[in-house]
């Protein structure tokens, strides 16, 4: 069926009057939406965002070519950030979703901020990193998974006596920039005086537990097949806006599209994925992304792990998340 045929749908030819009163629109601020209806109205989600994959051989020598470039205290944040070529302007990864991935040296630590977007990191490799969330120390190893939800007090780096120490970061910024909702703060102290965290009574709309360690979680994986790092209180996502999942994947997943965007990295192992039609061949830290309403699957024929994370919580809190298996 053509669209434009649809009742509904726009089909307006131009005449040279109406050419004019578009003119006198536009100079006053002023659309006629029957030009753009079919735009801004979709059958079905149009994201701008493309299906990509980041090999990890490709950023990995431009990851670690930074810290020889720029000194972690002059950057503030040294992270390599990758782009959709859909999202530029939104500095999104895919959706509302932004990554990026950090290089910490031994010795190196970034100063004490906030901010309104939430932020998660999965850590790549290397020993000694932390991170200190509301004056919690939290010591990171690799494929741990740690939260520092918004408004929370965060500065992170790595021992003296630690190696150099690689992890990808997940925020909801774009989501935060498009809603004009994103605030960021400059802690006092250059670094926070480490202090436990009090539990009890715990308000707050995010999971109290801000670090996942590997072991633990990989064990409930093997036998579940797919974990979600929960809120233990709620049972639900960790924070409000963004959700983490790991899967173990043997053989092909079926095919599915949602609402909501995935940012994805090979945990352990290798294997495929088709999104949107196209094949990408994985493997471990490679990160690709699947833009909403994208039909995709995942395959492997050794047990292979992924990690994402997603904006699937902001989608349902505000009820519009779909799926469709077709
Ligand atoms: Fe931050």
């Amino acid at each position: 069926m053509k669209r434009e045929n649809v009742v509904g749908r726009a089909n307006v030819e131009d005449t040279p009057a109406l050419e004019a009163y578009y003119r006198e629109l536009e100079k006053r601020e002023l659309g006629a939406l029957w030009n753009f209806a079919n735009e801004i109205e979709p059958w079905f989600p149009q994201p701008k965002s493309v299906p990509i994959l980041w090999k990890w051989r490709d950023i990995e020598p431009l990851v670690r070519k930074a810290p020889e470039l720029v000194s972690a205290e002059k950057a503030a944040r040294r992270v390599v950030v990758l782009v959709n070529p859909g999202r530029k302007e939104w500095s999104a990864a895919a959706g509302l979703l932004y990554t990026g991935v950090q290089i910490m040296n031994p010795g190196e630590f970034t100063s004490a901020h906030r901010h309104q977007a939430s932020a998660l990191r999965f850590i790549m490799e290397g020993k000694g990193a932390y991170t200190v969330v509301d004056g919690e120390r939290l010591s990171l190893g690799a494929r741990d998974f740690v939260l520092t939800p918004n408004g929370t007090w965060h500065d992170h780096g790595v021992e003296a006596g630690g190696t150099q120490c690689i992890w990808q970061d997940g925020l909801d910024i774009p989501l935060m920039n498009s809603l004009d909702a994103n605030f960021y703060e400059v802690h006092p102290q250059v670094v926070q005086t480490p202090a436990p965290l009090p539990r009890e009574n715990w308000k707050k709309p995010y999971s109290p537990v801000f670090l996942y360690k590997w072991d633990s979680c990989f064990a409930e994986l093997r036998t579940e097949k797919i974990f979600e790092y929960k809120n233990p209180l709620t049972g639900g996502s960790v924070m409000p806006t963004m959700g983490a999942r790991l899967e173990l994947i043997k053989g092909n997943t079926r095919p599915i599209r949602h609402t909501g965007s995935v940012i994805y990295q090979a945990a352990a192992g290798h294997g495929w994925s088709e999104v949107g039609g196209q094949r990408f061949e994985w493997e471990e830290k490679d990160i690709f992304v699947v833009p909403s309403w994208t039909r995709y699957r995942h395959g492997a024929a050794a047990e292979a792990v992924l990690f994402s994370f997603n904006d699937f919580p902001a989608m349902q809190a505000l009820g519009l998340y779909r799926e469709a298996e077709d």
